[in-house]
């Protein structure tokens, strides 16, 4: 079963694939865009190892040269892309070419910006590994790159022209990668769909185990996402939505340097944690709301407080500060993404810090 999630974006349109056996439909789904037989792969050496025979048979008699990159967040910076424009124009790739970025979402930011960059734009399609990049970063054009002043701070809009998700491919992702994906999955139901939720306290359990729930599971995700882009592609407004969580989840990453320590995934979900426990300390949401999305995170093996982060943190004031850096304040306020209830987030910028503080102390 494969359904179809549509961006409508004009000129910029695009498909979303989403469901079993899409690697093996690659060059039926690609061959309409091609204008000759070839395509440039840009991929990871974990990922080549696991899919990029599966993806070349799929591709069938299109040439498939690929890029192996080092795994990891890493390679999503300056050498990174170096390295990949560089192949990109070592392989003779043209204007009117495609390149794949086939990866989890390290690969499909660099690749997308190589290819925004690249020739002044050249197209790309996202085949999306990790289940975090299938639900969230391959769709909606933003690309980066990470400098040492942090993270995505390099980057720009650029759409691919189609998405292939193949749930099958996360058969191989690590149980706590499959986990911290599903951080951004339960992030969706939190910020705009109660009913989502609802489902995903019901089914959530078997999405590893079942690739039909998984399917729709994703697809779900992608039409939520594709819904806001619609409204919001370059986030004037809307799209600041889908950074439910993030606040906190950047503030504990720059605690934690970047590192295995905590996974983004895992950071949006305790960052959702807390910013319900906000909502419900400023009197906008009822008390049962925290408690709920954390016993659905304890269901889900999941990490919900800083406490379930190993080794040591900074303090809450630290903490506070890293919030301050992070790029999404605005002339110097808090901006927050806090919820009225399960499922209906909205963005505010006047957070008091006393509160912030509190959550994060109870957290501790
Ligand atoms: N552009 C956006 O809108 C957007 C949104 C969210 C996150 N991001 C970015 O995405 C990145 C995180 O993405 P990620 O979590 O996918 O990281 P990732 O690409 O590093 O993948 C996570 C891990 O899973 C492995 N992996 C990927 N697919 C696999 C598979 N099928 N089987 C086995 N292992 C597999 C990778 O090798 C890696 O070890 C961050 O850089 C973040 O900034 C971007
Ligand atoms: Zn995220």
């Amino acid at each position: 079963m494969t359904e179809t999630v549509h961006v409508p974006l004009g000129d910029r349109a695009y498909d979303v694939h989403v469901g079993q056996g899409l690697m093996g439909q690659a060059g039926m789904l690609i061959q309409p865009f091609l204008r000759r037989p070839k395509v440039f792969v840009v991929t990871e050496r974990r990922v080549a190892g696991l899919h990029l025979d599966r993806l070349r048979d799929g591709l069938g008699k299109i040439d498939a040269p690929a890029l192996l990159l080092e795994p990891g967040e890493a390679i999503k910076g300056w050498a990174g892309l170096t390295q990949t424009v560089e192949w990109l124009l070592d392989q003779k790739c043209e204007r009117g070419d495609i390149v794949i970025a086939l990866g989890g979402g390290v690969i499909g930011d660099l690749v997308g910006f190589a290819a925004a960059i690249l020739r002044r734009g050249v197209r790309f399609v996202q085949v999306p590994t990790s289940l975090l990049a299938q639900v969230d970063s391959s769709v909606g054009g933003k690309t980066a790159i990470n400098t040492r002043h942090g993270k995505n701070l390099v980057g720009a809009f650029h759409q691919p022209v189609l998405v292939l998700a193949d749930v099958d491919v996360l058969d191989t992702l690590t149980p706590r990668d499959f986990r911290a994906g599903y951080g951004e999955v339960v992030k969706y139901g939190l910020l705009g769909d109660a009913e989502f939720f609802v489902w995903l306290e019901e089914n959530a359990v078997r999405l590893s185990d079942d690739p039909v729930l998984r399917t729709q599971a994703v697809r779900h995700s992608v039409q939520m996402k594709a819904d806001i882009v619609e409204r919001d592609e370059t986030e004037q407004g809307d799209r600041a939505l889908l950074n439910l969580g993030h606040t906190f989840c950047h503030a504990l990453e720059a605690a934690t340097g970047y590192s295995d320590r905590l996974l983004h995934g895992e950071g949006v979900a305790i960052g959702c944690a807390l910013a319900f426990e906000l909502s419900s300390r400023l009197g906008l949401c009822s008390q049962e709301d925290p408690s709920r999305v954390r016993a659905h995170l304890q269901a889900m093996g999941m990490s919900r407080d800083l406490s379930d982060i190993p080794g040591d943190l900074p303090s809450a004031e630290a903490l506070l500060g890293l919030m301050g850096q992070d790029k999404k304040v605005v002339d110097g306020t808090l901006r927050f993404i806090l919820a009225r209830g399960i499922g209906e987030a909205f963005v505010t910028a006047d957070v008091p810090a006393g509160e912030v503080l509190g959550v994060l102390r109870a957290s501790a």
